[in-house]
């Protein structure tokens, strides 16, 4: 049984609209509503969904970057959000962050050498004062860049050369999670595989564990052992890879696989594409029941009245979690398969966007 490093239980995150001259609170962004899941030792856990579905949102929850408005969050046996001062500080230092924008989130006025020693400011008692120069060149060719590049500036690198002075920054404090908000996102497809792999490679070698949110379903698959697929705030499907990809047994899963492009043509005209009606619903006014009963294909009236429970469902070789009332297995037409692939064949160019 794999053991767990970080434990989401019922997390919830909404934020207030304020309106009126009074700036009263007239509603709630429901941007993560109940989500729970776990993360094991040394795994990557993929987060996919549309725009807006709340994944950055959960991913700062997982950081603590913002306070939940309920649930909780274990970490190693600590309960997270009960964390203060010292005790938090030292948390810190075990989960980091690597966002997506590799253009904004460096200052670019700092040195390559003083933005990825910045986490030693924080936490000097990680390097002493005299060796941390040593270390940032260590944490530099760790990530295939030059230890020499020390005195650079952002702007004389390129989007996946600052990428990977992210994720040295983020590995610094020698994290146990890291959770990657689309890393590569913003990055050329063809660069977006070396950036992949470096993180594989970092994370065998660091025995780091993972959670890979992105919009990219190719990536995604690419990169984790399990997948989780979020609708408006909630968990729709989670499971092993192979089950979401192959057995997926929500309907939403199976319309977003089935957007993804075939790139063998005599296999073409075999899938079926779902086509999703309409827009994702506002996270400040859900639907009822099932928040994805407006789009969904298979909706029936219980679907607007009762909220289906994500549990362990048939997907037609074994059982996965799913939050539908009618999950059943559909078949998917599969595209190239890139999971052992060190470059995707083509590029990720099947990087289908949800
Ligand atoms: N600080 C905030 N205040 C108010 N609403 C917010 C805030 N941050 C996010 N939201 C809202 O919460 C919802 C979820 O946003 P979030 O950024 O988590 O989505 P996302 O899945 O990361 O989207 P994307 O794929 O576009 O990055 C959105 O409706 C967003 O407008
Ligand atoms: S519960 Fe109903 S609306 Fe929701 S995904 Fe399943 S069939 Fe569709
Ligand atoms: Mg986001």
């Amino acid at each position: 049984m794999a053991e767990a490093i970080l434990s989401a239980t019922d997390l919830v995150k909404h934020y207030p609209i304020r309106g009126g001259v009074l700036r009263r609170t007239v509603g709630q962004v429901k941007a993560v509503d109940g989500v729970s899941f776990e993360l094991y030792k040394g795994e990557t856990l993929g987060i996919v969904g549309e725009s807006g579905c709340g994944k950055s949102t959960l991913g700062r929850l997982l950081m603590r970057l913002e306070e939940p408005t309920s649930g909780s969050l274990i970490f190693d046996g600590v309960d997270v959000y009960k964390q203060r001062g010292r005790a938090m500080r030292k948390l810190r230092r075990d989960i980091q962050i690597v966002f997506q924008d590799p253009y904004t989130s460096l200052n670019p006025r700092k040195t390559v050498g003083d933005i990825i020693g910045e986490p030693f400011d924080i936490h000097p008692d990680v390097v002493p004062k005299q060796g941390r120069r040593r270390k940032v060149q260590e944490l530099l060719e760790l990530v295939g860049l030059s230890p020499e590049h020390i005195n650079r500036y952002p702007h004389q690198f390129s989007g996946g050369q600052r990428q990977r002075i992210g994720i040295a920054r983020g590995i610094a404090l020698n994290p146990k999670v890291l959770i990657c908000d689309e890393p590569v996102s913003a990055l050329d497809v063809s660069v977006q595989a070396q950036v992949v792999n470096l993180m594989e490679k970092l994370q065998d070698e660091l025995g780091l564990s993972y959670v890979f949110i992105a919009h990219d379903l190719s990536v995604v698959r690419h990169i984790s052992d399990r997948v989780g697929v979020m609708y408006l705030g909630k968990m729709a499907e989670i499971g092993d890879e192979d089950e979401v990809y192959s057995r997926p047994t929500h309907p939403y899963t199976q319309a977003l696989l089935s957007a993804v492009p075939v790139p063998d043509p005599t296999l073409r005209n075999k899938r079926e594409q779902i086509v999703l009606q309409g827009d994702v619903p506002s996270p400040a006014n859900p639907p009822s029941g099932c928040r994805f009963h407006t789009r969904c294909f298979k909706a029936q009236e219980k679907c607007k009245v009762d909220v289906p429970e994500l549990i362990l469902r048939p997907d037609g070789a074994g059982e996965h979690f799913s939050a539908c009332h009618f999950a059943a297995p559909r078949e998917i037409i599969e595209t190239i398969d890139v999971s052992g692939a060190a470059t995707p064949a083509g590029g990720w160019a099947a990087a289908e966007q949800v």
